[in-house]
């Protein structure tokens, strides 16, 4: 936050999940800096440790997905890591080189903190945290920062070692504890799954001095519901198609 002003949400923002993750693999490089170029309104990607802590930009626990290679993230260092091909194109890329990327289009992101391990859950924010000061993002940053996490330790140590940065509460199921857990840690909001959009819900979180954001929204239908019923922002694969619909409303 830079004073008591909050950077994220005077509008309702359409975050690209994992990159243009509509054109180009999700969580790549050559997907976040598409995202950028083309203007997107704010990236979302995940973040996670290597076996010898350097932070990379995948979703999955293993590459058997998108690397066809039975391995954890958390069991092959970094080195290891490049000479595996994600889809035999890409690679997975480091934190620093995603910041380097998304500094230099001001890009507005949202660093999901997805510990492959519970008890990585501190080092991985910390190692976040790291990162975001090494690039000079940390502090009067030129480029907003959304730090969010399914992990509540995960959120409580960005809140015990960046208590400036912005933070969201992710959650699967959302219930009263979220809220409350989301007001501990001192967040702006929680993210919730679409199943969850109701105007009730959504009057809940905001009465408790809250934002709202549904994941992931690829209906266009859904989406212009939920600016209708006062979501703030969702995270959607289909940013074209997405904002396309948006604006004809
Ligand atoms: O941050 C929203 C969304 O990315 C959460 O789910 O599994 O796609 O990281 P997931
Ligand atoms: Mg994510």
């Amino acid at each position: 936050m830079q004073g008591n002003k909050p950077m994220f949400f005077e509008r309702f923002t359409v975050f690209a999940h994992r990159g243009a993750s509509d054109s180009v693999l999700e969580n790549t490089i050559e997907a976040l800096r598409l995202s950028c170029q083309r203007g997107d309104d704010a990236v979302e990607f995940d973040v996670m440790l290597t076996k010898d802590g350097v932070p990379v930009v995948f979703h999955d626990e293993t590459l058997s997905r998108l690397a066809g290679v039975n391995r954890r993230i958390d069991d092959t260092t970094f080195d290891e890591l490049k000479k595996i091909p994600l889809k035999n194109v890409y690679a997975v890329p480091s934190l620093d080189d995603v910041l380097d990327v998304v500094k230099a289009y001001y890009t507005p992101v949202n660093i999901e903190i997805k510990p492959s391990r519970t008890d990585l859950a501190q080092a991985t924010t910390s190692v976040v945290v790291d990162a975001l000061n090494r690039k000079g993002l940390l502090y009067q940053s030129p480029v907003k920062v959304l730090l969010s996490s399914f992990s509540q330790d995960a959120l409580i140590q960005a809140d015990r070692v960046a208590p400036h940065l912005e933070k969201s509460v992710l959650t699967e199921n959302l219930t009263e504890a979220d809220v409350e857990f989301a007001h501990r840690i001192n967040a702006v909001a929680v993210h919730a799954p679409v199943q969850s959009m109701s105007r009730e819900n959504v009057a809940y979180v905001k009465d408790c001095g809250l934002k709202m954001c549904l994941y992931t929204v690829n209906d266009p239908i859904l989406a212009v519901k939920a600016r209708a019923v006062g979501i703030d922002g969702i995270f959607t694969d289909k940013v074209k198609d997405i904002q396309k619909v948006l604006s004809q409303e």
